[in-house]
């Protein structure tokens, strides 16, 4: 479809003005060479080796161009789907468009057809989908339907549906389905059914007011508004507020409601950060219980605008994030692609110090490019594209180590049972860093459970990142790397065990 270059314009000029740390107006001006003919365009996908230095290789990219935040993640028909914010035409944000992959084990992955490109109500921007499998909204008996926010002049809520198993998608003829003029931002629709209620319901993001909203429908394509979450927590209200997620989770025999937010900037290390309430949603509110906010989902710099797949066969709460920090991901030295996800994880909430946490654990999933557990020979974990070592530490003991390559490019960790945090520095030692001010960071801190009976530390290393979960899930730190090698040794420690991770490419 042929869209428009001054809505697009006009919609970014917008949003930038209404962002006061103007994140989307770093907008890229459109290549002379993007008319597109009004056959269409091609979209199908770049194949690529995905062998260039920085290239991740356990991890989700698409071969080539701009990504962003994972989008209408859902199970169907043995298919798990994965779309993300995509610029088909560059490596820079622009154009957003929903890319496309899709995996039968949630590991490797298959990148598709670009399935929806910006249209008359302006670019696709971030939003959720769901697998009408009984025709609620009446295009077909397992339609996946796509809620997603038009960012145009307005940001508005709009549907499509797929009836050839998520390839493509048919704009709905009553769009917008929540229309918008007056509010600046609106955006990010995650909808789930609430069994209790028999009703849909779709979450809000509305940016700098930083609130949510909730909407509920029976037929998915009628919407009311149910009502506003906010807090009075002023840490939380520092940033725009994106990407919610409301997700119901076991705890202790009963279930608790987690309301997932993406907080930019305020994020836990500055920039962005995911974080959560914990509470309970009668179908109409969501009340947060009174813990001690912000609660992070993540406390490393690079876990963004994840939220958790629909329909998902065992139940499971999975997760996934976008491995980046908006301050600073318009230049991490990646080419031809910019941008992973991360592994995805399993949600689930745990005690630490009486009050529920979430903990997040690698799907099991990936036992399926895992080779055998091998003791690291002098901290060295020999060959292979990518690994998960383990490190087993008192809670109680204090210590410090790096994970690093023969290059000497490192980065520290520090455990500190006095101050009950983990504590990694990533500075210019642990590879290229000079592409943004903002990358280096001394002291990417993170909680700890010291009552725990051991620490035992996972750390899943890639090209490009490494990410840090304790094995009961309650500390999690992600963080993009730059070395010129990979990191493939651990100093500081004695007993470390690994097993590779093969490449998913
Ligand atoms: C989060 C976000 C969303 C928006 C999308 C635009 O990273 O800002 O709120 O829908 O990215 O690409």
């Amino acid at each position: 479809m042929k869209f428009n270059k001054s809505i697009l314009f006009a919609g970014a000029l917008l949003l930038a003005a209404s962002c006061s740390d103007d994140k989307f107006s770093d907008v890229i001006p459109l290549p002379d060479n993007t008319e597109e003919s009004d056959n269409g365009e091609d979209n199908s996908p770049v194949i690529g080796a995905r062998d260039e230095q920085y290239r991740p290789q356990i991890h989700f990219t698409p071969a080539a161009n701009w990504m962003n935040d994972p989008n209408g993640m859902v199970y169907a028909d043995g298919v798990w789907h994965l779309y993300y914010q995509y610029n088909p035409r560059g490596n820079d944000w622009g154009n957003m468009s929903w890319g496309h992959a899709v995996s039968t084990d949630l590991i490797h992955w298959q990148e598709k057809a670009v399935a929806m490109t910006p249209n008359q109500y302006g670019d696709i921007f971030s939003g959720s989908a769901i697998y009408d499998k009984d025709n609620v909204a009446g295009f077909g008996n397992g339609a996946i339907l796509a809620f997603y926010t038009a960012s145009g002049e307005h940001q508005q809520q709009c549907l499509a549906y797929s009836l050839d198993g998520g390839v493509t998608y048919t704009q709905y003829e009553g769009n917008p389905i929540i229309p918008n003029t007056d509010m600046p931002d609106f955006r990010d629709p995650k909808v789930f059914y609430h069994a209790e209620s028999g009703k849909y319901i779709m979450a809000l993001a509305k940016g700098w007011d930083c609130s949510i909203d909730f909407w509920a429908s029976s037929n998915l394509k009628n919407w009311t508004k149910l009502s506003e979450f906010r807090t009075q927590n002023g840490r939380m209200n520092k940033g725009q507020w994106e990407c919610p997620d409301l997700i119901k989770v076991p705890y202790n025999g009963g279930e608790k409601w987690v309301l997932i937010v993406s907080l930019n900037p305020g994020g836990p290390t500055g920039g962005s950060g995911t974080s959560y309430f914990v509470g309970d949603f009668d179908g109409t509110n969501f009340v947060a219980d009174d813990l001690e906010y912000p609660l992070w989902l993540d406390s490393g710099s690079d876990n963004y605008a994840g939220v958790t797949w629909s329909n998902t066969p065992d139940g499971r709460n999975i997760y996934i994030g976008w491995m980046n920090n908006w301050n600073y991901a318009g230049n991490v030295p990646c080419n031809p692609w910019r941008s992973a996800m991360t592994l995805p994880r399993k949600l689930e909430l745990v005690d630490m110090n009486g009050s529920p946490v979430l903990s997040s654990s690698v799907v099991k999933e990936i036992d399926g490019i895992a080779g055998d557990w091998t003791q690291a020979v002098n901290g060295i974990c020999e060959g292979g594209d990518a690994y998960e070592m383990v490190v087993n530490l008192q809670p109680s003991e204090k210590s410090t180590f790096t994970v690093g390559n023969g290059k000497g490019e490192f980065i520290t960790v520090n455990v500190n049972p006095g101050a009950q945090n983990i504590v990694i520095s990533r500075n210019s030692s642990s590879g290229a860093t000079s592409f943004n001010g903002s990358f280096s960071l001394p002291g990417i801190s993170a909680p700890y459970d010291i009552n725990e009976e051991k620490l035992e530390l996972h750390f899943y290393v890639d090209n490009s990142s490494v990410e840090l979960l304790s094995a009961d899930g309650k500390t999690a730190i992600t963080c993009l790397v730059f070395p010129t090698e990979v990191y493939d040794r651990i100093s500081g420690v004695d007993e470390i065990s690994y097993r590779r991770l093969s490449s998913i490419w």
